[in-house]
């Protein structure tokens, strides 16, 4: 046994765990569009995946589930508070989409951003066969691809960006901008959602180190004098979208859709939102858009109604916080304004529904609001347009997503425009079957098309292709 072929490296494992007083195991699918989408990746791929239980200070064997090695790293619970809510979530986060929020720069929270990035660079080490495709995710782990090479200089190392990644004049703003970039260059290949993302990096190249660069490909020296080629280039995400179809063209799930509708109180128009309760999402512009309509009367209850799901996240953040603060007085106060008895024009969720009563409630939503201020691609909107093999329902899209860049057939909006996006809702609202069907059809070979093994299969190929470099021989 010396190793795995594939190994995946991420902030999370592909389920969050936790282990009861009395040592039983309780597990939930764990959050994001990270492992929405390489998921199914792992299940025709054999191999390990290197990652936090979600729980602090729970240490794990590593176990096998369907058929995938789960290797656990510990965090404590002042790791969790440093490195994960402080480095990642308070600094590059709000950083790397453009500084919506203002992010906070601690020395202290570095300093366990890098420790905790050199222990899954050594966990990843360990479970890597001779020769193996290593693929680090995200930007909780940048420097793991530095730190593994050293360690393993036989493995390919591929990492993928699933946020955007900013321009040169915000980068800059990192006080550890030269040793993220360095750490990133430890891998053969760098992928980010869109086009922009890898230009904004290799500029960041240029100015921030010596290297040289030629279009995408920059040329490494490593310490030890060797040469490098390291590529970096756009290879959007996706989501299972066959699953995604089938699940919705179910019995049970287009049932559930006409009870949600009744549940609802039949209103004329259903829009949905859909979102983790994360201030990139645009939530509050798209709940003062819609309030504004109601004032206006372009919009009224009981015949339009707004379905917001808020999954929760990151709820020791501040600035998460305070997002809920806002969002939950701005749905109070719209609800009490223009709501009656039994009818409300806004119905607020803050939990997470399992994949049945998402597909249910894209195939009962009319409009698909996805107003996002910035975000890596959107999986959300790529989801609705797969539920929707009746051709009907109309995608509001936000065109600061990456998703806008490839799902032409949407209603495009600049959420920070509320004007026009009240205009496009309103728009959307009206839309007539067969304009709806026009654009429903173009939306959906795109995505059934470009879905997730797509994705992958682009991804590990340019990445097997690069020359077996420093190969031990044995
Ligand atoms: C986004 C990020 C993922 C992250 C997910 C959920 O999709 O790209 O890396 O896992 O959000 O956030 P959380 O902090 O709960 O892992």
């Amino acid at each position: 046994d010396d190793g795995y072929d594939f190994v995946v490296v991420a902030n999370r494992l592909p389920v969050d765990f936790s282990v009861a007083e009395d040592g039983t195991t309780s597990w939930t699918t764990s959050p994001g569009g990270l492992v929405t989408a390489l998921e199914p990746v792992m299940q025709a791929h054999s191999g390990a995946w290197v990652g936090w239980s979600g729980s602090p200070d729970l240490d794990h064997e590593p176990f096998d589930a369907d058929g995938v090695r789960l290797v656990p790293v510990a965090l404590s619970a002042t790791e969790v508070e440093l490195y994960y809510e402080g480095f990642s979530n308070d600094t590059l986060w709000p950083l790397y989409h453009d500084v919506i929020e203002p992010p906070a720069y601690h020395r202290q929270w570095w300093d366990a951003y890098r420790k905790v990035n050199a222990r899954f660079a050594a966990a990843a080490a360990a479970q890597a066969a001779p020769g193996a495709i290593v693929w680090v995710q995200d930007y909780q782990l940048q420097l793991v691809p530095a730190l593994l090479r050293e360690l393993r200089p036989d493995v390919r190392i591929g990492f993928f960006n699933h946020i955007p990644f900013p321009s040169l004049e915000i980068f800059a703003q990192l006080p550890w901008r030269a040793q993220v970039i360095r750490g990133l260059l430890g891998a053969d290949l760098i992928g980010f959602q869109r086009a922009s993302d890898a230009a904004n990096f290799v500029r960041s190249v240029r100015r921030f180190t010596d290297l040289t660069t030629r279009g995408e490909v920059i040329t490494v020296t490593d310490d030890d004098g060797g040469r490098r080629y390291v590529r970096a280039a756009a290879f959007p995400i996706s989501i299972d979208s066959e699953h995604f179809d089938n699940l919705a063209r179910s019995p049970a799930v287009k049932a559930r859709a006409l009870e949600i509708r009744e549940e609802l109180g039949n209103p004329e128009v259903m829009l949905l939102g859909v979102d983790r309760l994360d201030y990139t999402k645009g939530i509050r512009h798209r709940v003062k858009a819609f309030g504004e309509l109601l004032q206006d009367g372009r919009l009224t209850v009981p015949e339009v109604t707004l379905v917001q799901v808020a999954s929760p996240s990151r709820e020791n953040v501040g600035a998460y916080q305070q997002l809920r603060e806002d969002v939950e007085l701005l749905v109070g106060r719209i609800n009490g304004e223009y709501g009656h008895l039994g009818k409300a024009p806004i119905h607020y969720f803050h939990h997470s529904y399992p994949a049945e009563e998402m597909a249910a409630l894209y195939l009962a939503a009319d409009v698909m609001l996805v107003t996002a201020l910035r975000d890596g691609m959107n999986l959300v909107a790529k989801e609705y347009v797969a539920a929707r093999s009746d051709e009907r329902g109309v995608l509001v899209l936000s065109e600061f997503t990456g998703a806008a860049d490839e799902l032409a057939g949407s209603v495009l909006i600049n959420p920070h425009d509320i004007d026009g996006m009240k205009d496009r809702i309103v728009l959307a609202v009206e839309m007539d079957y067969r304009e709806q069907r026009k654009r429903m059809r173009r939306l959906r070979r795109r995505v059934l098309e470009d879905d997730v093994e797509k994705w992958s299969q682009t991804f590990l190929a340019v990445l097997s292709a690069v020359p077996a470099h420093h190969l031990p021989a044995h």
